[in-house]
């Protein structure tokens, strides 16, 4: 829809901090998916909701002419659906074990997922350790799959949300990335357009993530969690530190073990509560009783029904479901080198970011979108923050293959730890809550 007003007039709006239309965000936003309005418009525009603001209607109208800016998946065929979506983090495989628990616990998981990105690892490339397994399902097949099954996952596609994928890519080269309206509108657009009744949300706060403070992380969760409730679907979130990689494993195999480990109901504790946690938050959603969700959940890890969700969903997308029962054979990296601790004392700070890019650096991520990565390579974390080590004790263990990258990720893991005379105050892994 066109207003009476220029794209000019409307950069002048937003510059002098009044409030858009939904008509206008129309004129703005689908003008520039169509390839009407210029990046250099465009990229004025989003410097001016940097720096001004959006009030929450605002916001929930751009999310919503986002959804709508391209192709929108209809899930009211199938029962109980639920989505989930993860802030971004390093060691954050959560939704190889979540997922699974949701479709053995009788909802149904029909998701968009997204690549490592930087520093952050993500859901596909962690699956594309199983030879064979493809994120590239024809809707149709996709929609069966989901309904059979009770979870299908695919890949990020341009046809969903388009307007968040030329936003985005601008956002990035325009120092207009870390906007709380601008990011909480490009994550809900695509949860929006993918068509779930319940949206889970993992805000991830701290040293290794997006959002540095708790502050920060509870306004893009109220801010989440408001979209959708506008748009009427049932979005609950939680707060979750990432200070510190969770669980131990951090690299695309290496994490897919770990997530099999949890699936036996042998995972980390941060890690097995952390998906219990979301699971509640999706069962409670779809109308359960908290406790009963919780025993529930936890069952689903200990009975063998989560992991013969996910032995049968990777099978369902062409992966070799054998390395399922046999974790040991996936590729991991088959050198080692340890980061020792530098003195006796206690693990105090270890920190995520650094990890996540030791992790980049031995080959694990990619820079730039489109790059090939190694699967195999990653860090391990011996020791977690409050627990003690002696001098020389190893701390990190590096998968890498050949050397490549080892210098520096040693370099950034060495930056990224430090060991401590006095236990450091354990931290707890769930800082909140925002239904
Ligand atoms: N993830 C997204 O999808 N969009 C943002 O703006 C930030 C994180």
């Amino acid at each position: 829809m066109t207003t009476t007003l220029t794209i000019p007039d409307l950069i002048r709006k937003k510059r002098d901090g009044a409030e858009h239309t939904r008509a206008e965000l129309e004129q703005l936003v689908l003008g520039y998916t169509r390839g009407d309005v210029p990046d250099y418009q465009v990229s004025a525009w989003l410097m001016a909701v940097y720096l001004r603001g959006m009030t929450p209607q605002e916001t929930a109208d751009l999310t919503l002419v986002m959804a709508a800016s391209g192709d929108q998946m209809d899930l009211a065929g199938l029962p109980r659906t639920v989505d989930k979506h993860s802030t971004g983090g390093v060691g954050d495989k959560t939704s190889l074990i979540l997922t699974p628990m949701l479709a053995a616990l009788g909802l149904t998981v029909a998701k968009m997922s997204g690549r490592g990105l930087a520093h952050t690892g993500g859901t596909i490339d962690k699956l594309e350790s199983f030879p064979g397994w493809s994120p590239d399902l024809p809707e149709e097949r996709f929609l069966a799959q989901a309904r059979d099954l009770g979870l299908a996952l695919i890949g990020q596609t341009k046809d969903l949300a388009p307007a968040d994928g030329k936003l985005y890519a601008l956002r990035d080269v325009t120092a207009t990335v870390d906007c709380l309206p601008l990011i909480a509108s490009s994550i809900m657009s695509k949860k929006l357009a993918s068509g779930a009744h319940t949206v889970v949300l993992d805000v991830k706060v701290g040293a290794g993530a997006f959002m540095r403070t708790l502050e920060d992380g509870q306004a893009l969760a109220r801010a989440m969690v408001d979209i959708g409730t506008r748009a009427g679907r049932q979005v609950r979130a939680v707060l979750t530190d990432m200070d510190t990689p969770l669980g131990h494993m951090a690299g695309n195999s290496l994490e897919v073990q770990e997530a099999i480990r949890t699936l036996r109901g042998e995972g980390p504790e941060d890690l097995t509560e952390l998906c219990v946690a979301l699971a509640v938050e999706a069962l409670v959603a779809h109308g359960e009783d908290e406790a009963a969700a919780e025993a529930r959940a936890r069952a689903a890890l200990q009975d063998g029904s989560a992991l013969a969700k996910f032995r049968a969903f990777v099978a369902a997308q062409g992966g070799d479901a054998s390395l399922v029962d046999h974790p040991e054979r996936l590729d991991v990296a088959p050198d080692r080198a340890d980061v020792v601790a530098p003195a006796s004392g206690f693990v105090g700070r270890l920190d995520a970011l650094a990890v996540g890019r030791a992790v980049l650096a031995l080959g694990g991520g990619r820079e730039r979108k489109g790059e090939a990565i190694d699967h195999g390579v990653g860090v391990e974390v011996l020791k977690k923050p409050g627990e003690a080590v002696a001098a020389g004790e190893p701390v990190l263990r590096l998968f890498h293959r050949g050397g490549r990258g080892l210098d520096a990720a040693r370099a950034l893991l060495e930056g990224g730890l430090s060991v401590t005379g006095t236990a450091p105050q354990p931290q707890p892994l769930l800082l909140g809550r925002v239904n």
